[in-house]
């Protein structure tokens, strides 16, 4: 399966995933493009240094959301990308972006959803008080982070922490659950029944 991968900044979910293919850890697809918002990301280089084409889709280039989104979605459906990857991609996708590919995105939020969505998902876990929290990787649909679930991974919340070190530990566990969460659907045939991800 070829896989799309969006992305806005470093890129580390990216480089795991990426990285967990090349080592046959990750089997069935390959990472065709990486398509960045932002010419600055550092997963841009990540993805050039790996030979992985790139693309770059600057907001500020379209005069509409519906002109950016449109020059995308063209992007990979020329492409004939089965699985679009988005991995720390700062920007929500519309309405017309998402259902131009039903269940064929995934997203990775860093907290155990559906608790704490939206922006700094491991400030608001502190902040609230929770003992564990943890990363999702879901099905993308046209709730800000409300899709059906595919992995969860959870991580305790130590009294000390700050937002740095809680969110060293949940990426630690990003790595790991993305490329399981591919494995579920590339490989291993789940499909989404109503909220839930079930083996077909
Ligand atoms: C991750 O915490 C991810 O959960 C969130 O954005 C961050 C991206 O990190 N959606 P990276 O660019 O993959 O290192």
């Amino acid at each position: 399966k070829k896989l799309a991968v969006l992305l806005s900044g470093r890129g580390s979910n990216f480089v795991a995933i990426a990285d967990n293919i090349a080592r046959g850890r990750l089997s069935g697809c390959r990472i065709n493009v990486v398509i960045s918002d932002k010419m600055s990301a550092g997963g841009l280089d990540e993805a050039r240094q790996r030979g992985i084409d790139t693309l770059v889709f600057p907001r500020k280039n379209y005069d509409t959301k519906q002109a950016w989104e449109g020059a995308m979605i063209a992007a990979i459906e020329d492409r004939s990308i089965d699985y679009i990857i988005l991995a720390g991609f700062m920007r929500i996708l519309g309405d017309a972006f998402v259902e131009s590919f039903p269940q064929r995105i995934l997203n990775i939020h860093p907290s155990l959803l559906p608790s704490f969505i939206g922006l700094d998902a491991q400030r608001q876990a502190l902040e609230y008080g929770v003992r564990y929290s943890g990363c999702t990787v879901h099905f993308v649909t046209s709730d800000l982070d409300a899709g059906p679930i595919i992995v969860q991974k959870v991580v305790p919340v130590h009294s000390d922490d700050d937002e740095e070190s809680l969110s060293r530990r949940i990426l630690e566990q990003e790595h790991i659950a993305y490329s399981e969460a591919i494995d579920l659907i590339v490989n291993r045939g789940f499909i989404i029944q109503g909220r839930r991800v079930e083996l077909q």
